[in-house]
């Protein structure tokens, strides 16, 4: 038997210990768990034999089976020893333990297999603290009626603790008891690693075990004697007061050479020679010593002397080594030597001798520990590798967790939670915020419900979220989408993105269409009273705006539903001295971009309103009269599709127009991929074309006088942060007079490939050029292809379009971005609406009216398909497609 001390024998302890009625108030702080308490049994209960307090394990595992020693062995077992609980599923399985963090524990271990299935197949598995290998238990060589202990002294890294049992073979792992006791914090210290118990004797020749209550840590002594030595003893308690309270029944006996002359002498064989070593030698004088005697020896390690002692009368001395020793080919040799003027021979009264375990691994951030244990009892997740320490050691990583565990000198962090498809139900945890270093978190394909939480967004490392295929409500927080904005991924359900906007407005349209006409008319006459001139803003490239609206603090209903606000009040406010731009924009600080008419700034009004502050160079300008009228109407065009001018500079030279900011900037870039890579999803691309065409819509025929745009294109189409579209850049509009036939523009303006051909070749100009120029839009958003590619078989996007789908092939057509994640009845729709806009022959196109009906139509089996149980407005398509042709009046919103 290798480590006899490992065999603890079971009948010895009933036979040896008397029955000990001891308090609970004597055990603080232990920890004694009964594994495989059978849950008719009470718990906790105090175990005859020891007195000691034992619980259940329910509480403590959650997986395992409960197992119960063979009868026959029951009578001779301790209560704690007869159940146990044994681990046939999964590789690793782990108690999970409330401990004191930085309390030194000495924690034990037992296990007595007791034939409890029957096979006498005795098995051998590894125990783990926490990520760290402890030791393997082996029950191969103990016989069947016996048990097996290990005991370490450890220190919790934190407030709890994992002890792990790991399936090595073939057999498996179980456990009877485990147990904590808390021992005083200034023994048994160590340079580095853990105590495994080796040896723990008390010399006495009684054959007999001391633990609870004798000894308060409920260490276990055992007592061994030699031949060669001779016993003395006491009746009397000794003072043991020295922390390391050494019970009084061992400090009654010691052990002395039987050859008075002779050195009390060991030797200990270790496990494995190069085990590193300390000892705890204990004495204490147990005779009287008269005048004319003394007792004084040297102590002896290895044949070096380390300490002279004189044992005190009664009173416990410890000799214990500071570092750890080694011994020469593992043979560890004790002496005590009397010295010269000793006239007694040396005395022991009992040895601890353990042996260094390094536990190198550190634990995973206890922060994270906490944290992904609270989602696991949130969700009540029950998987099997989900025990013991998330990361570490890479082999038992949860399945479901990334993380970085790099490097050795750095606690191990989740940087990625995907419980995609487990069903879980609830909101989405709020635990998840304490996993300050999540990089990935995909929760897709769950039955999650409640709001997309605002918390996601102050998660400052991570980079992708997934919450797609839940039953989430609610918008996309402001937060999140500005985070979306710097580079974070985010895939969720397309009806979060196509928020409140134009959705609402088609539900309020259909409830209040009395009302909305009412204000329309009133409008009008708003309008039509303020209007002043027709200017030209001249300007040959696209503004590159690239913000968004009026700040997050701005609830759209403001601006939406009223139509036109009240004149008086917003012209006093939009006026703004070229000091307050200089101050807005923070000393031009900020170029968004820059366009023929000059730079596009960032900027900030009260530190809350984000702007986009077009300065407008001296040479673009077109005088200053037409500035003031362009001003003028744009601060009167009020519609939630289209950029809103906030307000404008008009201070001598410096002029300036103040738009909201679109923090999503357009939908070509969108598109193109660059915005972090993220994909806009088909239904989502369906919503920006439906506002796209509604603000259109509203030029064309809501606000008075109608107007051209002239330069519509995917640049000009802007995403405020809960991505609804606005159309941009008036610069080319034109107004005109409702009813005037003579829509002629001298000048031929737009950009190539969106240019309506008839319109290039007449010069003429009219509502349908912007309804072909939206065409090519969406031919842009269905294929994501260039509008013009001279590398093309067929260099206009029309041209291809019509190539390819005498081909028939839709996947060629379609943005491979979307990885054939749309509804096909969906996409023909559009395309065929794209083509009919795209017609060459501008009588053949339909109107921006008929557009939009169209889109939401095609809009709708997108929806449809994904809130089946969301009673938004799927149904409202067949509603919309009565209307067609109705002409119904564009609301000002
Ligand atoms: C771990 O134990 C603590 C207390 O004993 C308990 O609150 C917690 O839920 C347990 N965690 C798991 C994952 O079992
Ligand atoms: C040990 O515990 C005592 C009181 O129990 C405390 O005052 C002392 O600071 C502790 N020492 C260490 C090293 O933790
Ligand atoms: C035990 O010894 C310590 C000092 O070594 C002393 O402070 C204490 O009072 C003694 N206890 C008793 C019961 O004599
Ligand atoms: C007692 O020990 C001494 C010193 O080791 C030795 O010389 C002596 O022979 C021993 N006596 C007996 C009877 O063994
Ligand atoms: C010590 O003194 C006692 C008498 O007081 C005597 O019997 C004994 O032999 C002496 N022992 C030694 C070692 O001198
Ligand atoms: C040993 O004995 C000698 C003489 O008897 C004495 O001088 C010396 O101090 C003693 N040493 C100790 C450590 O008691
Ligand atoms: C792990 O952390 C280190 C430093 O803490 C960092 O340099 C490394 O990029 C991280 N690796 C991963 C995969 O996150
Ligand atoms: C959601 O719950 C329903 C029943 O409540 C169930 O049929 C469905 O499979 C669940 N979905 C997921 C993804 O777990
Ligand atoms: C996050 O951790 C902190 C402290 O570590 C705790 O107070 C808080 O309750 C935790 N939050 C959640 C949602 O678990």
């Amino acid at each position: 038997m290798e480590s006899p001390h490992a065999v603890l024998l079971v009948a010895l302890i009933v036979t040896f210990f008397i029955i000990y009625l001891a308090q609970a108030e004597d055990q603080e702080g232990f920890i004694s768990v009964d594994c495989g308490l059978s849950p008719s049994e009470v718990s906790p209960y105090i175990e005859p034999d020891t007195g000691l307090r034992f619980s259940s394990d329910s509480g403590f595992i959650q997986s395992g089976k409960i197992g119960r020693i063979d009868k026959s062995l029951e009578a001779m077992s301790l209560k704690s020893y007869m159940t146990l609980r044994y681990f046939p599923d999964g590789i690793r399985n782990c108690y999970n333990l409330s401990v004191k963090q930085g309390t030194n524990y000495l924690m034990r271990a037992t296990v007595q297999y007791g034939n409890y299935d029957g096979l006498k197949i005795y098995p051998k598995f590894d125990l783990y603290i926490g990520a760290n290998f402890w030791v393997t238990l082996d029950l191969g060589d103990v016989d069947i009626e016996n048990g097996m202990v290990e005991e370490i002294i450890y220190i919790p890294r934190s407030n709890s603790l994992d002890v792990c049992l790991v399936k090595t073979g073939s057999s498996t792992p179980f456990l009877s008891v485990l147990e904590l006791r808390p021992l005083a914090n200034d023994t048994y210290i160590t340079d580095s690693g853990s105590l495994k118990n080796f040896r723990r004797y008390f010399l006495s020749n009684s054959d007999s075990i001391i633990a609870y209550p004798e000894d308060p840590h409920d260490r276990i002594w055992e007592s061994t004697f030699e031949p060669e030595w001779k016993q003395i003893s006491t009746t009397l308690e000794a003072n043991n007061s020295n922390g390391f309270l050494v019970p009084q029944d061992v400090l009654k006996n010691a052990a002395i050479p039987a050859n008075a002359s002779a050195p009390l002498s060991f030797t200990e064989e270790l496990d494995s020679p190069n085990d590193e070593i300390y000892i705890y030698l204990h004495f204490s004088e147990v005779q009287s010593l008269r005048a004319n005697e003394s007792r004084e020896f040297d102590i002896l390690w290895g044949g070096e002397v380390i300490y002279k002692l004189r044992p005190k009368y009664l009173k416990t001395t410890t000799v214990y080594s500071t570092g750890s020793l080694t011994c020469q080919g593992g043979e560890c040799h004790l002496e005590l030597k009397r010295t010269k003027n000793s006239t007694l021979p040396p005395l022991l009264t009992a040895i601890e001798i353990y042996t260094v375990v390094k536990l190198p691994q550190l634990e995973t951030n206890e922060n994270d520990v906490v944290a992904i244990k609270d989602i696991k009892a949130t969700y009540g997740l029950n998987r099997i590798t989900w025990q013991g320490d998330p990361c570490v050691p890479q082999k038992f990583l949860w399945d479901g967790l990334d993380c970085n565990s790099t490097d050795t000198f750095t606690l191990p962090k989740i940087t990625s939670l995907n419980l995609s498809s487990n069903s879980l139900t609830g909101t989405v945890a709020a635990g998840i915020q304490n996993l300050t270093h999540l990089e990935k978190l995909d929760l897709s394909n769950n039955n999650l419900t409640g709001g997309i939480p605002e918390f996601l967004a102050n998660m400052k490392s991570l980079l992708f979220i997934n919450l797609s295929k839940n039953n989430l409500n609610g918008s996309i927080p402001q937060a999140l989408l500005n985070r979306e904005k710097e580079g974070l991924k985010l895939s969720v359900d397309g009806e979060h993105r196509c928020f409140s906007g134009s959705c609402v407005s088609v539900t309020n349209k259909k409830k209040f269409p009395v009302m909305i006409v009412a204000l329309v008319s009133s409008a009008v006459v708003v309008i039509v009273v303020v209007l002043v001139l027709i200017f030209v803003f001249k300007k040959k490239k696209p503004s590159n705006l690239e913000a968004v609206p009026p700040s997050s603090n701005t609830p759209r209903a403001n601006v939406t539903h009223t139509g036109i606000s009240d004149t008086s009040i917003e012209t006093k406010k939009k006026k703004f001295s070229y000091s307050e731009v200089i101050k807005m924009t923070k000393n031009l600080q900020r170029p968004l971009g820059e366009g023929g008419f000059g730079v596009v700034y960032h900027g900030n009004i009260n530190g809350s309103l984000q702007v986009a502050v077009k300065l407008l160079s001296q040479s673009s300008t077109q005088g200053y009269k037409e500035f003031k009228a362009e001003v003028e109407l744009l601060l009167r065009v009020h519609h939630i599709n289209l950029v809103n001018l906030v307000g404008y500079c008009d201070e001598g030279d410096h002029l300036a127009l103040i738009y909201e900011y679109m923090s999503n900037r357009d939908l070509k870039h969108h598109l193109s991929g660059k915005h972090s890579g993220s994909v806009l999803k088909w239904s989502t691309r369906l919503q920006i074309a439906v506002d796209a065409a509604l603000g259109l819509e509203y030029l064309h025929a809501g606000c008075q006088p109608t107007m051209v745009h002239r330069d519509v294109k995917s640049t000009n189409i802007l995403l405020d942060e809960r991505f609804t579209a606005k159309i941009a850049d008036f610069g080319l509009s034109r107004s005109f007079q409702f009813g005037d036939e003579s829509h002629v523009s001298t000048v031929v303006a737009g950009t190539p490939g969106y240019l309506d051909p008839e319109y290039y070749r007449t010069g003429r100009l009219a509502e349908m050029s912007d309804v072909y120029s939206f065409g090519i839009v969406l031919l842009e958003m269905i294929t994501n292809q260039r509008v013009i590619d001279q590398s093309r078989e067929k260099s206009h996007i029309t041209d291809w379009m019509a190539f390819m789908l005498n081909r028939g092939d839709i996947t060629r057509i379609m943005d491979p971005n979307l990885q054939g994640d749309y509804n096909s009845r969906s996409v023909w729709r559009t395309l065929e609406l794209a083509m009919s806009c795209a017609n060459p022959s501008s009588e053949k196109r339909p109107s921006m009216s008929q557009v939009v009906i169209e889109l939401k139509e095609c809009l709708s089996p997108e929806n449809s398909v994904r809130n089946k149980n969301q009673d938004m407005d799927s149904h409202s398509s067949l509603e919309l497609s009565m209307s067609f042709d109705t002409k119904a009046v564009p609301s000002a919103r």
